[in-house]
């Protein structure tokens, strides 16, 4: 099997979390840093997916339905939606519960608006598969160390493992409709390099915007031993943001796929709940629709 083909399938599963008004606020073991660093991330979701999803659709037609990227394509634009769908519920909740949602999604929806209007459809895709390499190593990360969401309430646990079960399933599918869209592998090179640091520095500095901006509306910017946690947990241990550096350093190697990584033995183990789980809302006629 070619490195190009080291990723698992690509399944949608549509469940609904039930992301309701008596999940706390504090959700991630009732720490509000720690809690709003994934909050900031859920915020960017919808937005941010939805241009993923226009990006690689909009050389669908060059890719035939029935090969293997045609199949992944589909999978991929199907996982996405639903990532979409149960992020804005989540998102809803956050709102609903006193969080500056609206004025945060804003900045997401403005950039990709200014993306559309201004970016051609290649450097899209190219911001998008950038994006992907982002959640694809935060993915690999929380599935690697389930202790990073012990703690967590029970339904948020299940959405932050579902999605990056997900994430990891569709790694290479944006990557390799990049290649498609960009047969020359000098420009393609040359081209995702430079995204990865343009998009390195907006996405770092707008996540740490966002987690700040919730944290203040929380009223607990002074609150120095949270933020002390947070930090610990980023960059000292298990440092998860300073584990991503070989996986980010790797994006720059001539010849680089995200298949490079293989972690399917992971993913297939961590997916086996939500196969189940889907398995029995079908038997039982359910979906997660509305
Ligand atoms: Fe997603
Ligand atoms: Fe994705």
């Amino acid at each position: 099997m070619s490195l190009d083909q080291q990723h698992a399938e690509v399944r949608r599963r549509d469940i609904n979390f039930q992301m309701q008004s008596d999940i706390p606020v504090h959700w991630l073991n009732r720490e509000c840093h720690r809690t709003r660093f994934y909050d900031a991330m859920s915020i960017m979701f919808p937005e941010g997916e939805r241009a993923f999803i226009d990006s690689v659709a909009h050389y669908r037609s060059r890719i035939p339905a029935d090969s293997p990227l045609g199949r992944d394509v589909a999978g991929f634009i199907g996982q996405e939606a639903l990532h979409t769908r149960e992020h804005r519920r989540y998102n809803a909740r956050l709102e609903a519960a006193g969080a500056p949602v609206a004025r945060l999604e804003k900045i997401v929806a403005d950039q990709r608006k200014f993306a559309n209007r201004h970016l051609s459809p290649r450097v899209r895709l190219a911001i998008t598969i950038c994006l992907e390499h982002y959640t694809a190593m935060f993915a690999d990360q929380l599935l690697s160390h389930p202790k990073a969401l012990s703690g967590a309430e029970s339904r948020m646990h299940k959405l932050w493992r579902w999605h990056a079960v997900e994430e990891a399933e569709h790694k290479s599918v944006a990557f390799d409709v990049f290649k498609v869209a960009v047969p020359n592998p000098l420009l393609r090179y040359g081209s995702r390099c430079l995204s990865m640091l343009l998009v390195s520095t907006i996405f770092s500095a707008m996540i740490w915007y966002f987690t700040y901006q919730l944290v203040k509306s929380d009223g607990r910017l002074s609150d120095w031993r949270g933020w002390g946690r947070l930090l610990r947990e980023q960059f000292v241990s298990p440092g998860f943001l300073l584990r991503l550096i070989p996986q980010w350093l790797s994006w720059f190697v001539p010849g680089f796929h995200p298949g490079w990584h293989d972690n399917r033995a992971l993913v297939k183990a961590a997916s086996k709940e939500y196969d189940d789980w889907v398995h029995a809302q079908s038997s039982s006629g359910k979906t997660g629709g509305a």
